[in-house]
């Protein structure tokens, strides 16, 4: 391979020459390092750690960065250590989406501010690939992913245990009364079986499976448990590859282009991935300047059949997955519908790696002619409850709730639906349709994991399992249910979604993506005289909220910071002293 002029590496702007400033750039950093470790020849090569205590998911990524500092000292390259702003998806209140755009400007500001040429990212919980992609492609420096893998499978009572989706099927059990609240919390020793991320094909998962599709990280690292030896093995190519990606010229938005993304997608749609896939592919897209809208999602998605048996869509669980031949195997499948021409960090296409990848199970990977789902994808929706659109996912909603009609019960925000969604005197049957407002972006703010709210005891008393239910928030990767997500406008930005009263007649209609609520234009306009509850939405008063309620944009493009969008580059241009 070609390599380039040395003196155009990054780095040569703070270590070369023999002026005073130089001097200190080099002397600060040489505290034991080889001689020429800071020679205008050697890649500098960050190593963005998302690892912390406080993200369980990603406790173990200081491992993970010995095994690439390894390869990129073999390779010839200087390895750092950076740690970055990480998120615990189950740790961070009021929702880890909050913090997404920060952590992804952190660690952009990072990237450009420091002497690097490179940088491997690791991330693994829900948010931080997401996040560390943002800023990757904001800066458009080399850059790998180095995906932290999920856990093993933890079992109860004999019964395979996927986390998450397991823990809101029995927290729904309790509160059913199928099971006793001391049998849910035995579980909890169970469910968190090793080191890794969530085993279901949740958020992370899925954003494993986004970055290998995008050709963002090594073909066949997406999906390695987090506790195998080949993790490392991998993690050490990375840290070989990193550095010739440097040598190479190979940036970011070389490899994520339009139809890189829409590779994405379909590769999305075949695992049955997670809705907040939708988000993070837009603001990832935003920060390239790649015209990604939530049409393509749409289109893409359209017709390709989800061949992961996984949960919350199906019955088995990453490490499943896994053994029966990994997301290779599994786009090697559908690899006609896959654009042949986007390459990889590699430098060569994703679908050259997919011709002779074998499947070990047939019960984990569907055959092609045997799906668990023919067309699932992503559907948007459109209509007078939702005209910037909103999202659902049909493989986890219940088939014949597609097409609906039916009554709205109104919620003003999560509270209000805590405090009555139990109520024995609510007026709501398993045909009513669920609405709850204000946990948009800009409403909560920062757009929870809410949308697949509970149902009524009464009814899960009374055997319901599944009712529509349409919001302005997010929902959890590993969650199910015939839930409409992402409405945009949302309630909090004036969207109709806050002019809807208990009572509206609403119809769904899947097939012809359509969400509406029987309610006339006049009536509306009469409607948005007097807004349903302005005390939901109070504005934060300081700091990283009230930067983020000032900015941020809707869902439909993404949630990111609207100063934030379009690519600035790697250039700094003033000295430090
Ligand atoms: Fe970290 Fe699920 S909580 S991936």
């Amino acid at each position: 391979m070609e390599k380039v002029i040395v003196s155009q590496l990054r780095s040569a702007e703070w270590y070369e020459g023999s002026d005073r400033n130089a001097y200190i750039h080099r002397a600060w950093m040489r505290r034991g390092l080889p001689d020429d470790a800071l020679d205008s020849t050697k890649p500098q090569i960050a190593i963005a750690n998302t690892a912390s205590d406080l993200t369980p998911c990603n406790m173990h990524l200081n491992e993970v960065a010995d095994s690439v500092k390894q390869g990129v000292w073999a390779a010839g390259g200087v390895p750092y250590n950076l740690p970055v702003v990480s998120l615990g998806e189950t740790q961070v209140k009021p929702t880890a989406m909050l913090w997404r755009n920060m952590a992804a400007m952190a660690m952009e500001e990072m990237f450009r501010a420091n002497p690097i040429d490179g940088i491997v990212l690791l991330g693994g919980c829900d948010k931080t690939i997401p996040a560390l992609l943002m800023a990757a492609a904001s800066v458009n420096l080399p850059a790998i992913v180095v995906p932290g893998g999920p856990m093993l499978t933890g079992h109860f009572r004999g019964e395979a245990l996927g986390c998450g989706t397991d823990v809101w099927r029995l927290s729904e059990e309790v509160r059913a009364g199928t099971i006793t609240n001391d049998q849910f919390q035995q579980s909890e020793q169970s469910t968190i079986r090793s080191k890794g991320h969530c085993n279901t094909m949740g958020t992370a998962s899925t954003m494993a499976v986004v970055a290998e599709a995008l050709g963002m990280s090594i073909p066949g690292f997406a999906g390695t448990p987090a506790p195998d030896a080949r993790l490392l093995k991998m993690s050490h190519q990375t840290g070989g590859l990193i550095v010739e990606m440097v040598e190479q010229g190979r940036r970011p938005s070389d490899i994520m282009t339009k139809a890189a993304f829409l590779n994405a997608i379909v590769a999305v749609a075949a695992v049955g991935g997670s809705t907040n896939s939708v988000v993070h592919l837009l603001a990832i897209a935003g920060r390239l300047g790649v015209d990604l809208t939530l049409d393509d999602f749409d289109s893409a998605g359209a017709g390709v059949p989800v061949l992961a048996n996984l949960q919350p869509s199906g019955a088995f669980l990453m490490d499943d997955l896994h053994r029966a031949g990994g997301v290779l195997a599994l786009l090697s499948r559908i690899e006609d519908l896959l654009n042949p021409e986007p390459i990889t960090v590699t430098g060569v296409p994703l679908v050259d790696y997919l011709g002779d990848q074998p499947v070990y199970d047939d019960t984990v990977i569907l055959p092609r002619a045997a799906p668990l789902m023919d067309d699932a994808g992503i559907a948007v929706l459109r209509g007078n409850l939702a005209p910037q659109g909103a999202i659902i996912k049909p493989a986890a909603a219940t088939k014949k709730l597609l097409q609906h009609v039916g009554p709205a019960v109104v919620f003003d925000s999560i509270e209000d639906m805590r405090a009555r969604i139990d109520d024995p005197d609510l007026a709501v049957t398993a045909d009513s349709v669920l609405v709850l407002r204000g946990c948009g972006p800009r409403g909560y703010p920062g757009m929870p994991e809410v949308g697949n709210m509970p149902l009524p005891r009464k009814l899960l008393e009374a055997g319901v399992r599944d009712m529509v239910r349409i919001s302005d928030a997010r929902m959890s990767g590993t969650a199910y249910g015939t839930v409409i997500l992402h409405v945009a406008p949302e309630a909090a930005a004036g969207g109709p979604l806050g002019l809807v009263r208990t009572g509206d007649i609403i119809t769904l209609d899947v097939e012809n993506r359509s969400l509406n609520m029987d309610v006339s234009a006049e009536e509306l306009r009469a409607r948005s005289q007097s807004p349903a509850s302005e005390a939901a939405y109070a504005q934060p008063v300081r700091g990283w909220e009230r930067l983020y309620v000032d900015h941020v944009m809707q869902a439909d493009t993404g949630a990111d910071l609207d100063f934030l969008v379009g690519s600035s580059g790697d250039k700094v241009s003033r000295e430090s002293h």
